[in-house]
C-alpha cells in the first residue's frame, strides 16, 4: 500500500521540522509557505538538520538525498490537492487560521484530514470554519519536531472518532509517542507545566530566593534538566508571556495560571532570553555568571512548593478527564523530559505531603492559586495511590 500524501503549510521553525519527519517516515510532502524567503529558510534549516544526521552516522547520504527529494517545497497552496493529511503550521492567528482551513478544504477530497498544529487557540473554533469539521483535528508536535518524541492528538468537539483513529495511526507510525487530549487550553504539556515557571517567578518574586538558587535547587533535587528561568531564556520571555497571557483569558482568569509582572516588565523590555542576549541571565560574552546558594534546606523548599504545585495541575487535569493517568505521565515525560511522570511522582512523595504543602501556601497566602484539586484531596481521604 502506498503512503498518503503528506502536506504541511506554513515552513517555519515547527513546519519545516513535521516535513522532515513526514518524509523521513517515508511520505511524499509538499512544504507550502506563501512567503517565498520563509521556503528558503525552511529548505536551509531542513538540509542543515540531515547533514547533522549524515555527520553523526545517523542516516546514510543516499537516504539523505531520498528525504530531501521526497518534499516539494511551493508557494502555491494549490500543490496541496492529492494530499491525505494537511498539517497546519503557520502563525497563531485564529482568523488567518480560519481562512487558511476554509481556503484548503475546497482543494482537497473529502476524505483528506486537517490538522492545526497550534498551541493556544482552540481546535473547534479553526474546525468552525471548515464545511466538514468533522475531519478537523490537532496534532501538536514539540520545537524541535525532529527530536521530541510526544505529539498530543487533540479531537475537538466536532471531530469524527475514525478521524482521531486515523491519524493516530498515522503519527504512531512515523515513531512518535502520541497521548489524546481535550481540547482544553495548553492541551496536556502546556497546562500541566505553568507552575514551572509561574510558582519559581513567584518564588523569585517574594524574595525567597534569587533565580540561580531556584534554578540549582530544581536541577539539583528534581532532576529537571535545566532550571525555570533557563528555561524560560531559552523558550524566550516574549513566547512564554504570550502563552501565560492566553492560558490566563482561555481559563476565564482562574488566579492559578495569573501572569506575573516580573515576565511582563521582562518581555516589555525586550529582553527575550538567549535570543536577544539578555532575560533572566545575561548572555553577553563578558557577562559575570550568577552563582547559586547550595543551601539544602532551602533548596528542599523551593523543590516541595514547585513540585506540589506541578503535582496539582496534574491530578486536576486527571480530576477534568483532560487525559488519562499513563498519558498525562507520558506526556510531561516525553514533550518536557521531565524525569518522572507528575503522577508517579505524587505517589513517591507521598499525596499527604503534597496536600500538607499545598494548604499550607493556601492558608498562608489565602489565596486560591494554591487550592488543592479535589481529586487529591479525595485520594487522601480514601488512602489511596496513582499506581
Ligand atoms: N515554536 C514552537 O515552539 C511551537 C511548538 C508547538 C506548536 N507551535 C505552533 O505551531 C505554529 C507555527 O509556529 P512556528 O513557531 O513554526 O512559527 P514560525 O513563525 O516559525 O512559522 C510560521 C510560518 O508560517 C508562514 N505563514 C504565515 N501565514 C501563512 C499563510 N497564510 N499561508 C502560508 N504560510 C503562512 C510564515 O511565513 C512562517 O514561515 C503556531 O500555531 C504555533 O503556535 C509552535
Amino acid at each position: 500500500m502506498s503512503l498518503i500524501k503528506i502536506g504541511v503549510v506554513g515552513a517555519g521553525t515547527m513546519g519545516s521540522g513535521i516535513a522532515q519527519v513526514a518524509a523521513t517516515a517515508g511520505h511524499s510532502v509538499v512544504l507550502v509557505d506563501s512567503f517565498p524567503n520563509a521556503l528558503i529558510k525552511g529548505k536551509d534549516s531542513i538540509v542543515k538538520s540531515l547533514n547533522k544526521q549524515v555527520e553523526k552516522g545517523i542516516i546514510s547520504k543516499e537516504t539523505y538525498d531520498a528525504i530531501l527529494s521526497r518534499i516539494e517545497f511551493s508557494e502555491d497552496t494549490n500543490s496541496l490537492q492529492g494530499c491525505g493529511l494537511i498539517i497546519e503550521a503557520i502563525i497563531e492567528a485564529l482568523s488567518v487560521k480560519q481562512n487558511l482551513f476554509s481556503q484548503v478544504e475546497k482543494l482537497v477530497s473529502d476524505d483528506c484530514i486537517l490538522a492545526t498544529n497550534t498551541s493556544s487557540l482552540s481546535v473547534v473554533s479553526i474546525a468552525s470554519a471548515c464545511v466538514k469539521p468533522e475531519r478537523v483535528i490537532g496534532i501538536h508536535f514539540f520545537n524541535p519536531a525532529t527530536l521530541m518524541p510526544l505529539v498530543e492528538l487533540i479531537p475537538a468537539l466536532t471531530t469524527d472518532e475514525n478521524i482521531l483513529i486515523q491519524t493516530k495511526n498515522i503519527i504512531d507510525s512515523w515513531g512518535k509517542k502520541t497521548v489524546i487530549a481535550k481540547d482544553t487550553p495548553g492541551f496536556i504539556v502546556n497546562r500541566i507545566a505553568r507552575p514551572y515557571y509561574g510558582e519559581a517567578i513567584r518564588i523569585y518574586e517574594e524574595g525567597v530566593a534569587d533565580i540561580a538558587t531556584i534554578d540549582w535547587a530544581m536541577k539539583e533535587i528534581g532532576k529537571f534538566k535545566m532550571g525555570p528561568f533557563e528555561l524560560m531564556d531559552f523558550i524566550g520571555n516574549d513566547i512564554n508571556f504570550k502563552v501565560t497571557e492566553t492560558v490566563f483569558e482561555q481559563f476565564f482568569y482562574d488566579p492559578r495560571y495569573k501572569p506575573s509582572f516580573t515576565q511582563k516588565r521582562l518581555y516589555e523590555a525586550k529582553r527575550y532570553g538567549r535570543k536577544s542576549g539578555r532575560g533572566y541571565y545575561d548572555y553577553s560574552p563578558d557577562a559575570i555568571p550568577s552563582m547559586p546558594t547550595k543551601d539544602i534546606i532551602l533548596g528542599e523548599q523551593i523543590f516541595q512548593r514547585i513540585i506540589a504545585m506541578l503535582i496539582n495541575e496534574a491530578i486536576d487535569a486527571l480530576f477534568l478527564k483532560i487525559a488519562t493517568r499513563d498519558d498525562i505521565d507520558l506526556a510531561m515525560t516525553k514533550g518536557v523530559n521531565y524525569s518522572k511522570g507528575l503522577l508517579k511522582w505524587a505517589d513517591d512523595l507521598g499525596l499527604q505531603q503534597v496536600l500538607n504543602t499545598l494548604e499550607n501556601l493556601q492558608s498562608e497566602y489565602g489565596e486560591d492559586r494554591y487550592r488543592p484539586s479535589p481529586l487529591l484531596k479525595r485520594m487522601v481521604r480514601e488512602g489511596k495511590t496513582f499506581y
